[in-house]
């Protein structure tokens, strides 16, 4: 409703502060859980330090027509991830729309109509892509226009190369110094004041009913849920098949056809599905036994929120393994502000002289962590000499780490040839770890690997020993089962089909071509008239990660010399062949294509790959049209602006 959200609570942030007694509220426009988690660190740091009453703040929880009644002694602050081609993130576009609307209106209407309000900004953003960040530069450009004043510089985070988190670092205390100063705050002794508190519920088991254990949907599992299914609500679908399409040493490829008939969800040809992990069996052992827990790993607590504004990230009551399993990003690497944090309450005072210079010495944090793809668990085990952790409160653990997020893959089906079924193809890789017994590995890759293993009747989950809870809590999960939800993209085929269409997805890139080709050939089949249909693929060895190589033949017959499939195969021959190099031999006609309105897609790695296709590009537009690459880069840029250039590209 319109001035109620989800959970009946009010949708006025004005009216929410005044009556819970806050002065800064911190807003997050979050995809994968980074900026929802720094804005937690922000709402807890101002707390401790400047005795700031905070709060954090979904944007999507939130109405913004009377961001002009914003008191101008409290302080509202920003952090904006960028998603996709320049995109806010899903639980900011109402947000956005909103304040870069044509004729943005608030409620007093005051000219400037923002004057009263304070802000901070902090983008999280990737500088591989086209529009680096443009979410946080367009909200402070926006918010400036409208006579808000912003304290600090606005930061900007890049995870392309690598640096967000120091980046994010680098960019708050200064911040908190500027604000300070504005706000006529005192830096005080910082001291741990718990979010969370954790009751022991002795009179429960973890089989009593009212006890959660980690069920991603419990009232779907109990038959009561009947969706929508989306991100805040799963659906815990079967998996109808499960395969490898190649094993090589470090990398398996898995597809997998998510059955989703038994749910209202619907997905489009170049969606995006997002799978809900569940942690390995043995670093949630590992985790439990350094805290300590794993004795007490059943017992059943409930988790409160000690202020008003704080929301526990699960349903409680609940059990310590339940938690850590299935709700807590455990494996991920450790953040040197945790470290800070944690440094307290280090076993020994040796222990936390150690976790005081890592977390404020950044070059000694980077060369003791760098090389070894630590976990939290790894990473405090290593610093102790594996001395237990046994003073760290549990709500540290809670607010500290991450949500366990979903991941999204490009789906590979289309969806007028299998509606209710939806084909991930993903790969699994993993790395030797210098000194290392273990190699490291994904955590959606591998537990999506221990569901095919599982399904296709191998006792142990994974060759790695890996184990995973697959059955689901209380064994609910009768066959293979993984929750997930579907995620609509741009990333769309031309509504004609006799329009022509250029792809280049080398590896896993190739996913969402899977899809558009099945559907053409489809098509196709039933006598629609399809136009031409260019696929470039690259792998190392045609006999190595060559996949749904058979597939591809198949659609060949039904599209003939519609269809064609370019191949680069990068460890053949002597030098390196990559599908940029096939673009470029194919120049001529790729511009007749392209003058044609042939649309142009891209898919997979962000990093290094979908940059160099837009550098052939640009080339081969400049050659073959006889203009200079500037004009050509232009042209370039024309297509993206028209959707004629697509990208579906993560690193
Ligand atoms: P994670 O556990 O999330 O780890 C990912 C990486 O983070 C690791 O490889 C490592 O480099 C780093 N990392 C994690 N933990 C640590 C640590 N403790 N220390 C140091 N480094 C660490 N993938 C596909 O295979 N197919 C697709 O079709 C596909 N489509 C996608 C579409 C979109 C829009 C997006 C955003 C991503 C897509 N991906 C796809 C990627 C996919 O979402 C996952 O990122 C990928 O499968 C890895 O997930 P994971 O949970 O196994 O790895
Ligand atoms: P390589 O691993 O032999 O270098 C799928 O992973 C294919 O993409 C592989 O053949 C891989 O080659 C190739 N690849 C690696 N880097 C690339 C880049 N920058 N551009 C295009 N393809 C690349």
């Amino acid at each position: 409703t319109a001035n109620a959200n989800r959970a009946g609570r009010t949708r006025n942030i004005v009216e929410k502060m005044e009556e819970s007694g806050k002065n800064c509220v911190i807003f997050y426009g979050s995809q994968t859980g980074t900026a929802e988690d720094y804005a937690s660190r922000l709402a807890k740091e101002g707390k401790s330090r400047f005795g700031l009453e905070t709060m954090v703040a979904d944007l999507e929880e939130y109405d913004f027509d009377n961001l002009d009644t914003f008191p101008s002694d409290k302080v509202a602050m920003f952090v904006l991830a960028t998603y996709g081609e320049g995109e806010p993130t899903d639980n900011a576009v109402e947000f956005y729309e909103f304040l870069t609307g044509e004729d943005v209106a608030f409620s007093e209407g005051n000219d400037p109509a923002l004057e009263n309000l304070n802000y901070v900004a902090f983008g999280l953003g990737n500088n591989t892509y086209e529009h680096y960040n443009s979410m946080v530069r367009n909200v402070d450009k926006a918010l400036t226009k409208l006579g808000a004043h912003r304290i600090g510089d606005a930061g900007e985070g890049d995870d392309g190369a690598g640096t967000m988190e120091e980046d994010f670092l680098a960019w708050k205390d200064p911040m908190w110094a500027a604000l300070a100063s504005k706000m006529g705050l005192e830096e005080r002794e910082a001291v741990y004041e718990p979010i969370f508190g954790i009751v022991d519920r002795e009179g429960l088991t973890p089989e009593s009913a009212e006890v959660y254990l980690g069920e991603l949907n419990k009232m779907q599992l109990e038959g009561t849920n009947k969706g929508p299914f989306n991100a805040h609500n799963p659906y815990i679908a079967p998996i109808s098949e499960s395969r490898e399409l190649f094993s090589a040493k470090d990398r398996n490829c898995l597809h997998l056809d998510v059955d989703i008939s038994g749910s209202n969800l619907s997905y489009q040809t170049g969606d995006h599905i997002a799978v809900w992990p569940t942690n390995p069996g043995a670093e949630v052992d590992r985790f439990l036994d350094l805290f300590e827990l794993a004795e007490k790993r059943n017992n059943v607590i409930s988790v409160k929120a000690l202020e008003p504004t704080a929301k526990v990230p699960f349903p409680t009551p609940t059990t310590y393994d339940a938690i850590v399993r299935y709700h807590l990003e455990i494996c991920a690497p450790v953040s040197r502000q945790f470290v800070s944090t944690l440094a307290a309450f280090a076993p020994s005072e040796e222990i936390k002289a150690e976790m005081t210079r890592l977390g404020n010495d950044k070059d000694y944090f980077h060369e003791k962590t760098g090389p070894h793809f630590y976990n939290i668990a790894r990473f405090l085990s290593a610093v102790s000499k594996g001395e237990k952790w046994t003073k760290i409160p549990f709500s540290a653990i809670i607010e500290g780490l991450t949500k366990l997020q979903p991941r999204y893959y490009s789906i590979s089906s289309s969806s007028i040839v299998q509606p209710k079924k939806i084909s991930i193809t993903a790969v699994v890789e993993s790395q030797t770890i210098p000194g290392r017994g273990d190699p490291f590995r994904g955590v959606a890759t591998n537990y999506l690997f221990a569901l095919k293993q599982k399904q296709n009747g191998d006792e142990n989950p994974t060759p790695f020993g890996q184990t995973y809870e697959i059955t689901g809590p209380r064994n609910k999960y009768d066959g293979i089962h993984v929750p997930v939800h579907v995620r609509h993209s741009n990333f769309k085929l031309p509504s004609d089909p006799a329009k022509p269409i250029i792809m280049i997805g080398p590896g896993t890139g190739v996913a969402p071509f899977r899809g558009f080709i099945q559907e053409r050939a489809k098509q196709a089949k039933d006598g629609v008239n399809v136009g031409r249909t260019l696929l470039f693929f690259g792998c190392r060895k045609s006999t190595e990660d060559f996949m749904y190589k058979s597939e591809w033949e198949e659609y060949q017959e039904a599209l003939g010399d519609k269809f064609e499939m370019v191949t680069a195969f990068s460890r053949e021959g002597p030098k390196k062949v990559y599908v940029q190099h096939r673009l470029k031999e194919r120049a001529q006609e790729v511009n007749e294509l392209l003058l044609q309105k042939a649309s142009f897609y891209v898919c997979g790695d962000a990093a290094n790959m979908a940059r160099e296709v837009n550098a052939v590009l640009v080339q081969l537009i400049a050659e073959g049209r006889g203009v200079t690459e500037q004009k050509a880069e232009e042209v370039v840029k024309m297509m993206r602006s028209t959707n004629q250039y697509q990208e579906d590209v993560w690193s």
